[in-house]
């Protein structure tokens, strides 16, 4: 059992994975690379001095063994980065099901399944922990050559906001890291009173009107 705080990143073996994970080693986790990638997550998790597991987060029963292994033998985690994503561009009309469903898998699916296993450990063990889930621009800008992958990153950003609304009430009373929701004002200056969603104040928490 490590006793250091855990962090799992998905999709760590290169790019932003791995940067997350360099990030997250050298502010104190014990960090925990994972990747469809096997040999490509074991030499990133040799270089940073992590631990390395071969995962395809498209893959439900590979995420879930992913989990019960990180748990039996380094405890609960602290903080998870759902970072492995595909884009597999192709014409609209064309566009094969497969590859759609394929994207969904990795890009939405996985997420949600992550997040979800993830969350309950959090809330299981009282920690106020960290759940970041890399989406895109193409959430909101749409490119035609990546139907699926822009579905998806607008899925994974609606998918946190509801995330984050639903496990802010799940949090330990003696937590004081409530998530606050600041307004700003035109001139960039930010209000001096957070809305909280302690409140139960959740309807506009995170909505465009802010
Ligand atoms: N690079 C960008 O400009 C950019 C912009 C917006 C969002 N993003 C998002 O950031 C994330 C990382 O992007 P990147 O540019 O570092 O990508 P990358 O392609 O360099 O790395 C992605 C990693 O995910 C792994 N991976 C692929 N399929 C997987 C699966 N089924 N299960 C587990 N791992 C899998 C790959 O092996 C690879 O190591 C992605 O979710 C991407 O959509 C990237």
């Amino acid at each position: 059992m490590s006793k250091k705080p855990i962090a799992l990143i998905t999709g760590a073996a290169q790019g932003i994975g791995y940067a997350c994970a360099k990030a997250l080693f050298d502010d104190g986790y014990d960090v925990i690379l994972s990747d469809i990638n096997a040999e490509g997550v074991s030499e990133a998790a040799k270089e940073l001095g992590g631990t390395s597991i071969a995962c395809d987060m498209g893959d439900r029963a590979q995420i879930e063994a992913m989990f019960a292994q990180i748990s039996a033998d380094h405890g609960p985690l602290s903080a998870l980065v759902n970072n492995a994503g595909i884009a597999s561009p192709g014409d609209f009309l064309s566009y094969d099901l497969d590859t759609f469903d394929k994207v969904i898998d990795i890009n939405l699916r996985g997420v949600f399944i992550a997040t979800q296993l993830a969350a309950r450990d959090m809330v299981e063990h009282g920690i106020a922990g960290a759940i970041v889930n890399m989406s895109s621009i193409n959430a909101q800008v749409a490119i035609p050559a990546i139907p699926a992958y822009c579905a998806s990153k607008g899925g994974v950003m609606q998918l946190t906001k509801v995330a984050a609304l639903a496990l802010a009430k799940k949090q330990h009373p003696r937590e004081r890291g409530w998530p606050r929701f600041y307004r700003y004002r035109d001139d960039g200056r930010r209000e001096c009173k957070p809305r909280s969603v302690q409140n139960g104040n959740v309807a506009h928490a995170l909505g465009p009107r802010w």
